[in-house]
């Protein structure tokens, strides 16, 4: 796919209804011969849109306005072809826990949580959030992650999480306000809840930091997985990462983390983890696949905001168990 065709790809399938600016912004650089000459001179996989828009908000520079965008792009390029080389897109969303609590509540308690592809680790603090699933709301303070859901219970109780570890290859760190200004320059413009979500997440995690490993989820998974306690059920999990991994490592992947013992949880779209039989997904928006083991559960909105639970037992419970 050329550069000018996946900004437009970009526009019309990720930010078209979520995001209006940079669905005005992504068209523009489609269309914009110079900007497009400037993104061919780097990496494949350095021009994507979300890094490039994220790191000129890192710099301060303005994406509401794609003349003004354009100008400050190529002004400034030295400086933003400088963090597009050091950056990654590495979002980190905890309003994703919300599609991962109805499982982990269901598994057979206390739990050892291991993230691959945790970023800073935000996703790994589910017991310390507090959820509101339509009426029905779960634990207490901030953030409150919303979900709504469709064709199950909501979980009744919060998980009891007695270590939690996350690999990443480039970990962020919660308790560097550097780190935390670019998980939040990664946000969308308009979407200031979950940019009050990311700063209320990120002071749960500073005030007990997790361990967070550098390394492969092929390569390293194993070690850490011998390090989570006895007597905790050991659940490995992510969510939005395997599409930033070439397919021959997910399987290698997939294979390997079936291997190990008790739990896996995917939170994925099809096309990078692919699932038999799955019914069709609820709009044509972009969904991600809950799975637990392998076995599809639900489709899930990308930014924990949804789910809705495929026909069948119609509890979190009757499938951790069955
Ligand atoms: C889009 S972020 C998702 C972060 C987190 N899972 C969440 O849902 O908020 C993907 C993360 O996966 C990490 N990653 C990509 N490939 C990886 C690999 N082979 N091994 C470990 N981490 C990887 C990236 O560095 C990045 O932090």
């Amino acid at each position: 796919m050329t550069i000018a065709a996946s900004y437009a790809e970009f526009a019309a399938r990720e930010a078209r209804g979520v995001s209006p600016g940079y669905e005005r912004l992504s068209l523009a650089v489609s269309r914009d011969e110079e900007l497009l000459a400037l993104l061919g001179t780097l990496p494949p996989d350095k021009r994507q849109p979300n890094l490039l828009f994220g790191v000129v908000r890192l710099l301060g520079g303005p994406v509401d306005d794609p003349a003004a965008f354009r100008e400050f792009t190529a002004a400034n390029w030295a400086a933003v072809e400088a963090e597009l080389h050091t950056r990654a897109t590495q979002t980190n969303e905890p309003g994703r826990c919300a599609v991962l609590l109805p499982v982990l509540a269901a598994l057979p308690q206390p739990l050892a949580l291991l993230e691959v592809g945790a970023s800073a680790g935000l996703c790994l603090y589910p017991d310390r959030y507090a959820y509101r699933y339509g009426e029905h709301v779960l634990g207490v303070g901030e953030p409150v992650c919303e979900c709504a859901v469709t064709g199950m219970a909501p979980p009744s109780r919060l998980p009891e999480v007695v270590w939690r570890a996350g690999l990443d290859l480039n970990p962020l760190d919660v308790t560097d306000p550097a780190d935390v200004d670019w998980l939040d320059a990664l946000i969308w413009p308009e979407h200031e809840h979950r940019r009050a979500r990311l700063r209320a997440a990120a002071a749960v995690a500073a005030a007990d930091p997790p361990l967070l490993v550098r390394g492969d989820l092929v390569d390293d998974l194993p070690a850490l997985a011998a390090r989570a306690p006895a007597g905790a059920t050991l659940v490995v999990f992510h969510t939005s990462v395997l599409y930033q991994v070439p397919a021959p490592r997910r399987q290698a992947f997939a294979e390997q983390v079936r291997g190990l013992p008790d739990h896996w949880i995917s939170n994925e779209a099809p096309e990078v983890l692919a699932h038999d039989g799955l019914p069709e997904p609820p709009g044509e928006a972009l969904y991600n696949v809950l799975a637990l083991d392998g076995r599809p559960l639900a489709w899930t909105r990308s930014h924990g905001q949804a789910m809705t639970w495929f026909a069948g037992p119609g509890s979190a419970d009757a499938a951790a168990v069955g």
